[in-house]
């Protein structure tokens, strides 16, 4: 393979939560093992790339996203041996496989830390930071982001957890050893990195104080960490020393990035990562204050901001297409209907998305329409966001309700509960006891069902993924929103060379009539590629309905 071959752009990937995949030892935890034997399900999807989630030696305060060893396996998944097997068996079937960079900040327990936490002097003291006096920055799971150390009086920082300290990337000698281990795994022949919020790598030198709101209690560093001074010298650098050497593919976790900044990183030119993934259409249905104030979504605002992403990165960059991941609700709970319409809708937002363009990735489950969870019991709940948020709701007077309300709408547990593989006790997912409960839902849905119905989302998503294989024009055309003015309907066209593609998405349960003249005249002379729904009046979407039609 040439090394700058593009593989990454005609590929889809699929993304597996190790601990709640499959348990293949009956533990209760997903393993090494569990992958092992469900890589054939993942084959008759038809997906290329595999991304796993953290998978290393970790005391687990962030499931795994807190890391002791980089170049261990954690035991609850396993040894090296099964993952060199898994390599091997996901390289056999013609897959790929993309492996978690975590390097904004290891786990406390890690060597690196438990040297540098010795002493001022210690030679690992410079690869975090650490500061007589603490700035006033909130971390992203909640409290400060400083933790005071006794032994030498001082403060370390950390953007995540207390359990999880930041690298110091100004110091040469850690960027090396990141450097190594990354080559140690592209030796053993993985096919790339997912970077953990690699954006937050560059710090402000000064770390100044942030801007605080009204009865806020910490101050909002992100200006002085989020794509800050040295970002690009870094993932040049990066990209010399390491990716340049092999056909490796990369994707940049970047909140807080724009479109202008998603070019500057994926310029081809500049050699830095393949693409990003952006947060903004997350984040439309926040309100101020963060993920937990809910809003409702207005579709006019999803519809402009993917449309911004595609035009403007549209020969300059390259898109990451997404509506799951580890952190976020399922989609068919959040944007479409999970209780009436929870196949129409999750059909009609595979489609959405899977049309645009820029490489798409699929969440473990989105392919059967997992939805989410709603536990009576804080109890049941496993995510230390979750349960910092709880503790830190409650001391600010919220009600209990009130805050339930909002985990079952946001809480990342919801894209954590095991994979429903079938119908027998917890879904078919480990013969013990599940280390987070089962949806209870996996009677409905589930891997089984899916796989006997010809109609069902998994099919759908196969035939999204064969046609991606199909059509150039996915990979290669531009993007036109129509419909602009709609509330209820994501319409766009794609145009290359003289091909055309029209695609129209309903985000509702009624029925919605399209007064286009134009565009009905050009979809009654265009030819059927897909839709949810047996075929019907041109000039009518039923509820959640898509349509893809190709001129
Ligand atoms: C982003 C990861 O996706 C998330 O799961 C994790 O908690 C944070 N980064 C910290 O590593």
């Amino acid at each position: 393979m040439k090394m700058n071959d593009q593989w990454w752009k005609k590929s889809v990937v699929y993304q597996i939560y190790p601990r709640s995949f499959m348990d293949g030892n009956g533990d209760g935890i997903g393993d090494l093992q569990g992958i092992l034997e469900k890589l054939d399900y993942l084959k008759e999807l038809g997906i290329d790339v595999i991304w796993l989630s953290p998978v290393y030696d970790s005391p687990n305060d962030d499931n795994g996203y807190d890391i002791r060893n980089y170049q261990a396996i954690m035991n609850e998944f396993g040894t090296m041996d099964d993952f060199d097997q898994l390599l091997e068996e996901i390289h056999k079937r013609d897959m790929k496989l993309i492996m978690d960079l975590v390097v904004n900040h290891t786990s406390d327990e890690h060597d690196w830390f438990v040297e540098s936490k010795k002493s001022k002097d210690n030679p690992y003291r410079d690869y975090y930071i650490w500061r007589e006096k603490p700035n006033n920055w909130g971390s992203v799971f909640g409290g400060s982001a400083w933790e005071h150390d006794e032994k030498t009086n001082e403060y370390y920082l950390h953007l995540f957890s207390k359990k999880q300290p930041d690298l110091n990337w100004e110091n040469p000698k850690l960027r090396e050893e990141v450097y190594q281990m990354m080559k140690f795994w592209l030796d053993k022949g993985i096919d790339g990195f997912r970077m953990d919020v690699i954006n937050f790598i560059s710090k402000h030198p000064e770390l100044p104080d942030g801007a605080k709101g009204e009865g806020q209690t910490f101050g909002d560093g992100s200006p002085y960490f989020m794509n800050g001074p040295r970002i690009h010298e870094f993932l040049h650098e990066m990209n010399q020393e390491v990716l340049s050497n092999y056909p490796a593919m990369t994707v940049g976790e970047m909140p807080g990035a724009s479109p202008d900044f998603a070019i500057s990183y994926t310029d081809p030119d500049r050699k830095e990562v393949n693409m990003i993934f952006t947060f903004e259409h997350m984040d439309l249905d926040s309100a101020p204050g963060g993920k937990w104030n809910l809003k409702p979504l207005h579709l006019p605002d999803l519809k402009e901001n993917l449309a911004k992403w595609q035009t403007a990165l549209h020969n300059k960059g390259w898109n990451s297409l997404y509506w799951n991941n580890h952190d976020q609700p399922r989609i068919v709970s959040r944007f479409g209907d999970d209780q009436n319409y929870r196949v129409e809708s999750a059909k009609m937002l595979a489609a959405c998305l899977h049309f645009m363009q820029g490489t798409p990735y699929i969440y473990q489950g989105e392919e059967i329409g997992m939805t989410n969870v709603k536990f009576d019991s804080l109890e049941d709940y496993r995510d230390i966001e979750t349960m910092n948020m709880y503790k830190e709701r409650i001391a600010l007077g919220y009600s209990h309700e009130e805050i339930m309300k909002s985990i079952y709408v946001k809480g990342r547990d919801n894209a954590r509960t095991p994979i429903q593989w079938d119908t027998t006790a917890n879904g078919g997912f480990t013969t013990g006891t599940p280390w987070i409960r089962v949806n209870p839902r996996y009677d409905e849905i589930n891997v089984k069902a899916a796989l006997e119905d010809p109609q069902s989302i998994f099919y759908f998503y196969q035939k999204l993924i064969a046609l991606r294989k199909e059509m150039d024009i996915i990979i290669e055309g531009d993007f036109k929103l129509l419909l602009e003015d709609s509330s209820e309907v994501f319409a766009y066209e794609r145009n290359w060379k003289d091909k055309q593609l029209l695609v129209l998405c309903n985000f509702s349960s009624t029925e919605v009539v399209i007064e286009d003249e134009e565009l009905l005249t050009r979809m009654r002379e265009s030819k059927l590629v897909i839709s949810n729904y047996e075929s019907g009046n041109m000039s009518v979407l039923r509820p959640y309905e898509a349509v893809v039609l190709k001129i």
